[in-house]
């Protein structure tokens, strides 16, 4: 067993990594403020090859594996938890998905673009009344020949309004449970589709989450992911590689806000000396090392179950329950050791101790990763 970096995974988390030190922090406490969508360092992101990280060279892509995706994702994270949603979501549920189940002219026309970062993509499941039962979606989608008749509201969709394309999960056939539901790609501008209210979030300020509506949007028969039937075990087979990248979002977080809090230490003095010399200080920030090293080692070890034919379905939720579990305990930890400072925005503790939370609940809440992990280890 190796757990050394190659030469190849080191130049990728350098380049990811002067990048949010470069660019993405310079700002990012602003566009939290602003709530600001980061359209010109996505742009930039798309430019260096992160968008489409994983995606074969043929569609645009950066040829790159899981644990490059994952190395990528935890430094931009730990700057920037805003821009690392949009770039997961692009990367592992709309580009990987599409690699995986799209027919070469769906890959041509849509993949190519997103791969490259070109345009953002979107991912459309959650409804007001199907989050974490993903099987009760009241989104329609009427057979109509040689098109789709696309009815419904999606909720809580990352990427709302700065996408362009979005795959979309809906209900043809009722009485077939889950197998009656299909995945489409939906385009922007389609007559019907709306793009309705931001959401005002907690945290990850900067990401546009919007509520969507379909109103007897056609959609062109081509357009559907896979055969018909197939949407909702298209839905689960990407979202299993998408904990992957949200489980390295929650350890950039975590790691994040370790970095800060070390560097407060060292510049903080407290009863004559620096605060990381007191134990207070510092057993805090070995438990947070330790945590981060473990949530570390998952979210590699899910990574390289992906890219090696393991159980990444096990893994990868057992690295999200945790990587996001910890991000909420050092962030909240962090503040702890900013003491007032760390509950003023102008510290960016403040602001990952928000952004934190949402890792906890989106791409599968932390008990729907307790029911994937029970389920695979009580089944035989
Ligand atoms: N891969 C392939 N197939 C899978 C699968 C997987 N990972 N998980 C389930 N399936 C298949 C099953 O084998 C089954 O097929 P068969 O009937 O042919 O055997 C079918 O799907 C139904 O499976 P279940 O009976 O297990 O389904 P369930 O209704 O019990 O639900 C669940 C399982 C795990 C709770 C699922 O509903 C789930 O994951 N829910 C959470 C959804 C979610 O993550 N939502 C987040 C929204 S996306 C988002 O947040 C994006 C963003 O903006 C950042």
């Amino acid at each position: 067993m190796n757990f050394e970096l190659s030469e190849e995974h080191k130049a990728v988390k350098d380049a990811a990594r002067d990048f949010a030190q470069n660019v993405l922090k310079p700002g990012v406490i602003q566009r939290d403020i602003d709530v600001r969508f980061p359209e010109e360092e996505i742009r930039q992101l798309g430019e260096l090859g992160f968008m489409g990280m994983m995606v074969s060279p043929e569609y645009g892509g950066g040829g790159m594996d899981t644990i490059s995706y994952v190395l990528a994702m935890e430094e931009i994270a730990k700057i920037d938890a805003s821009c690392a949603v949009v770039m997961s979501v692009n990367n592992s549920l709309v580009c990987w998905g599409l690699e995986m189940y799209g027919t070469e002219e769906q890959k041509q026309k849509y993949l190519v673009p997103l791969a490259k970062g070109e345009k953002i993509g979107a991912f459309c499941l959650s409804e007001p009344e199907a989050g974490s039962d993903a099987t009760s979606q009241r989104t329609t989608a009427e057979d109509k020949g040689d098109y789709y008749l696309l009815n419904g509201t999606k909720n809580w969709i990352t990427n709302g309004k700065s996408a362009t394309y979005y795959i979309v999960i809906a209900q043809t056939d009722r009485d077939k449970g889950h197998k009656g539901i299909n995945a489409f790609i939906v385009e922007r501008g389609m007559e019907g589709f709306i793009v309705g209210e931001k959401e005002d979030k907690m945290g990850i300020r900067a990401s546009d989450t919007h509520t969507l509506i379909f109103n007897d949007v056609k959609v062109p028969k081509e357009n559907r992911i896979g055969e018909d039937g197939f949407g909702f075990k298209f839905a689960m087979k990407i979202l299993s590689g998408g904990r992957i990248g949200i489980a390295a979002q929650a350890l950039g977080i975590a790691a994040g806000s370790l970095e800060f809090a070390k560097a407060y230490s060292k510049e903080r003095e407290t009863f004559g000396k620096p605060i990381h010399e007191h134990q207070a200080i510092a057993f805090k920030m070995a438990d947070m090392a330790t945590e981060i090293e473990a949530a570390r080692h998952m979210c590699l070890k899910a990574a390289w179950d992906k890219d090696n034919g393991g159980n990444y379905d096990l893994t990868g939720s057992m690295a999200k329950l945790y990587a996001s579990k910890i991000a909420n305990d050092v962030a909240r930890e962090a503040v702890q050791i900013h003491g007032g400072y760390g509950y003023v925005r102008e510290y960016h503790v403040e602001r990952l101790m928000r952004d934190a939370k949402i890792t906890e609940i989106y791409e599968g809440t932390s008990e729907i990763q307790k029911i994937v992990i029970s389920r695979a280890i009580l089944k035989d």
